[in-house]
């Protein structure tokens, strides 16, 4: 589901990659590396990246992986730091999870705009008017948001947390248009979705994909369930256009985890375009592409080689939960980790 690696991927050097990357890659990565892990000792800290983190970034960290993988390993590990080269509801995340560590964040402008459609003065809104109900929040929302609600998903396991809720009450699912959509077609149950979007997910267009998908009749088709372009995926492999046996709709580990298994072959991939790097680790035989090249999310890149060495030098930026917040944000996160450990869910 994740992996570690501290080694320069040599890989990397064969691949096209984007503007922002060239920029700001290190003039030694040797060097760079060396440096950090020496100051991440220093510090006793474990570096955490996420699967759309600049290429440097994800071959100088401890693990490298999705949302939830972040979030079971920031719960169970034991360095007295944790530095999360991710957004910062990430960081906020860890933080309920690991109270009494450290957790920086390199840059606090990184941020998210899905996060950002959905305050905790909405849901309690939502909760006036279904008093009886529950709510499922995404784990892109604020803590302060995760503490008015009931439980916590990511993409990885959004199916699995809808269906482990009793049948009867409302459900509200927020902040995700297109995952909360996914969840309630992969579960038939009736939800209220919440209108929010990921401006990187929700621009990846069905029109890109069809011509993509035009152009490479053969290749697997890898969609997060963020994308815009998801019910046009579905469509597509329900139309023959695209075999159904051919069409993941996944997390990005679940991407890194479909790409091992695919070969020599040949995948589209429709996420934020940070996830190749891994995928192209993960399998250097294969061929990945990314639908939208343009798909990248700023406040990921955030997190540059600079100042990820600013934050172990300096020991910034640190993220704090508010008490009370915390209190009740953990509970529904801690009770979405249990759902799929053994002797877990509800
Ligand atoms: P994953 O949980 O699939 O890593 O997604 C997190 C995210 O921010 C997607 O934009
Ligand atoms: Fe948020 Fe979208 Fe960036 Fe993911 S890709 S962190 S959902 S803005």
């Amino acid at each position: 589901m994740f992996g570690g690696c501290c080694g320069y991927s040599r890989h990397m050097l064969t691949q096209s990659i984007s503007r922002v990357e060239e920029a700001e890659r290190p003039a030694s990565f040797d060097e760079w590396a060396a440096e950090v892990r020496r100051l991440a000792r220093e510090r006793d800290a474990v570096l955490l990246a996420h699967n759309y983190q600049l290429p440097w970034i994800q071959d100088v960290a401890d693990y490298v992986g999705d949302s939830l993988a972040l979030s079971r390993l920031a719960a169970r590990g034991d360095a007295r730091t944790i530095v999360f080269c991710g957004v910062h509801f990430m960081a906020e995340t860890a933080k309920l999870l690991a109270p009494d560590r450290t957790v920086l964040l390199p840059d606090l402008r990184a941020g998210c705009s899905l996060a950002d459609t959905v305050t905790a003065e909405d849901v309690r809104k939502w909760r006036t008017e279904h008093p009886d109900g529950l709510v499922v929040a995404y784990v892109n929302t604020s803590a302060a948001v995760k503490a008015e609600s009931d439980v916590c998903c990511t993409s990885s396991n959004a199916v699995e947390v809808v269906e482990s809720l009793p049948e009867g009450p409302d459900v509200l699912f927020l902040p995700d248009t297109f995952l909360g959509q996914h969840a309630a077609r992969m579960t038939g149950r009736r939800l209220d979705i919440w209108m929010g979007e990921c401006h990187v997910h929700a621009a990846i267009s069905p029109a890109e994909l069809r011509d993509k998908v035009a152009e490479n009749p053969d290749a697997q088709l890898l969609v997060h369930p963020e994308c815009g372009c998801t019910t046009s995926a579905l469509w597509l492999s329900g139309t023959g256009d695209l075999p159904a046996g051919r069409t993941h709709i996944v997390s990005t580990s679940g991407m890194v985890k479909a790409a091992r298994e695919l070969g020599d072959g040949h995948a589209l991939v429709a996420t934020e375009t940070g996830i190749l790097h891994q995928l192209r680790n993960a399998n250097p035989r294969a061929t990945f592409e990314a639908v939208s090249p343009a798909a990248e999310c700023r406040y990921m890149k955030m997190t540059t080689p600079q100042r990820l060495l600013d934050c172990l030098r300096n020991g910034v930026y640190e993220v704090e939960v508010d008490g009370e917040i915390a209190r009740r944000a953990r509970r529904a996160v801690e009770r979405m980790i249990a759902i799929g450990q053994p002797g877990g869910g509800e």
